[in-house]
């Protein structure tokens, strides 16, 4: 099958309330390993790259490396630009066969960022290509931040349903107390179900995202640490609120963290079991399988996507 946009199996979310992972990319074993767990679970998948990304593994690797991981399986894949930061990024994503791109446009002012949003929806529209915009900031919700400055980075219900009106985005990233990396609480893990519900009352038809999801998986950080690692005090956002999430309108789940947690472990444990081993295929493969162990579970135990390809 080719790449696919996600337009479908957004629709497909929405109708049958589940979530589709999408996975962050940046080399040949994390592309096999969450495709071939998508496809052991018969499971739509996003892969997806930043543009750090695309500068580490270079555009035309990773486009060539996922058509060839599509000849090997049958299931709805999408390539998507994860935090495109400008429009010229959006573009050259679009024009080397992306089938979606996001422009992050949060750390600008609303008009601005409906603007740029605008524009880029405007070119990736032309060329059959969908946008996923940002609006609040994802900063990590601090147990010494302020409730008014809290409040301030959350997602607002009723911008939000303006600024898809005026954008055409294909779907939104909102705030909900989600933050990127390792360190996500420092209290207990909260999310902010009651402005998503909010949200999904504006904006019934459009599919929401969740970035900075990852779970931070416990054991994956304990494995790092017990090999070496130095990771104290991590924290992410828990299978079941993660599960809730997917039930209650999030399309979308982003995923990086955690696939970085699966492959760092599994390379420390040889390392540190093995200290004679040099091959470079005596660690990636298992850390080719532990990314592949990671996405499955998330797949089937916490998205509920498994056979909705
Ligand atoms: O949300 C950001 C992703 O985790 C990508 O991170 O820019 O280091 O590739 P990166
Ligand atoms: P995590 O850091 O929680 O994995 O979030 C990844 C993400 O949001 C990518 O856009
Ligand atoms: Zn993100």
């Amino acid at each position: 099958m080719p790449l696919v946009t996600t337009k479908e199996m957004f629709e497909k979310s929405m109708k049958e309330h589940f979530a589709i992972g999408a996975f962050n990319v940046n080399n040949m074993e994390i592309i096999q390993g969450i495709v071939d767990a998508a496809a052991q679970q018969n499971s739509p998948v996003i892969l997806q790259a930043s543009s750090s990304a695309i500068k580490y593994a270079r555009i035309g690797y990773l486009r060539k490396m996922v058509e060839a991981a599509l000849e090997e399986h049958d299931i709805p894949v999408a390539l998507h630009l994860d935090h495109g930061p400008d429009f010229e990024t959006c573009k050259m994503c679009i024009d080397n066969g992306f089938t979606s791109v996001m422009i992050d446009g949060s750390k600008y002012d609303f008009e601005e960022n409906i603007a740029l949003t605008k524009k880029v929806v405007d070119y990736a529209h032309s060329k059959g290509v969908v946008v996923e915009a940002e609006l609040g900031k994802l900063a990590g919700i601090e147990d010494d931040v302020n409730v008014d400055a809290a409040d301030a980075m959350y997602t607002d219900p009723e911008q939000a349903r303006e600024f898809v009106e005026r954008t055409g985005c294909d779907s939104l990233a909102i705030a909900i107390g989600t933050s990127h990396g390792a360190y996500k609480f420092k209290g207990e893990a909260k999310l902010r179900f009651d402005i998503l519900a909010q949200v999904k009352e504006k904006l019934p038809n459009t599919p929401i995202v969740l970035h900075g999801a990852s779970t931070v998986i416990p054991e994956l950080v304990e494995m790092c640490n017990q090999y070496g690692g130095d990771i104290p005090g991590a924290k992410g956002v828990p299978d079941e609120i993660l599960h809730e999430a997917s039930l209650k309108g999030v399309s979308k789940i982003n995923v990086d963290t955690d696939l970085r947690l699966a492959m760092t472990a599994a390379i420390r444990k040889v390392f540190a079991e093995e200290p004679s081993k040099f091959d470079p295929r005596a660690y990636m493969t298992p850390a080719r399988e532990q990314i592949k162990e990671t996405v499955s579970h998330k797949i089937k135990d916490v998205f509920g996507s498994t056979n909705k390809a």
